[in-house]
């Protein structure tokens, strides 16, 4: 959804890649670019350790989702840097802790799910 949405925001001259390590969503998401007729958006396999996207070449990173999905942050945000220019920016829509989670809630589904 948010690659539609900076598709949308980049207007005809702008760029967006849309990563993921499915290729379910990868299908999934590039029918749906398809049917909104959006073509400065596309989707490439890969892991966000290990983003395929060369370097300086994002004005803006968005997570939605995705990072907490990952153990290893650091590396994600090496490559979160990696790939914005100077001056760029990201955004996240994870879920954040700032304190460690009780190990009986660790194993509470119904507090992980919606
Ligand atoms: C909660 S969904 C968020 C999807 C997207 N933000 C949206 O709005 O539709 C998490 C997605 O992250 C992908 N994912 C999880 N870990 C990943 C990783 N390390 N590298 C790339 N994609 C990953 C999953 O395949 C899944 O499609």
């Amino acid at each position: 959804m948010d690659s539609f949405l900076a598709a949308l925001w980049v207007g005809r001259e702008g760029r967006v890649i849309g990563v993921d390590m499915t290729p379910e969503m990868l299908d999934r998401s590039r029918s749906m670019a398809a049917r909104l007729g959006l073509d400065n958006v596309e989707f490439r396999e890969g892991l966000i350790e290990d983003v395929p996207v060369e370097d300086g070449w994002a004005d803006v990173v968005i997570s939605n989702g995705v990072i907490n999905l990952c153990p290893d942050k650091i590396g994600v945000y090496r490559q979160i840097y990696r790939v914005l220019r100077p001056g760029g920016r990201m955004t996240v829509a994870d879920i954040c802790l700032e304190r460690p989670v009780p190990e009986e809630a660790l194993h509470d589904i119904d507090l992980w799910t919606g």
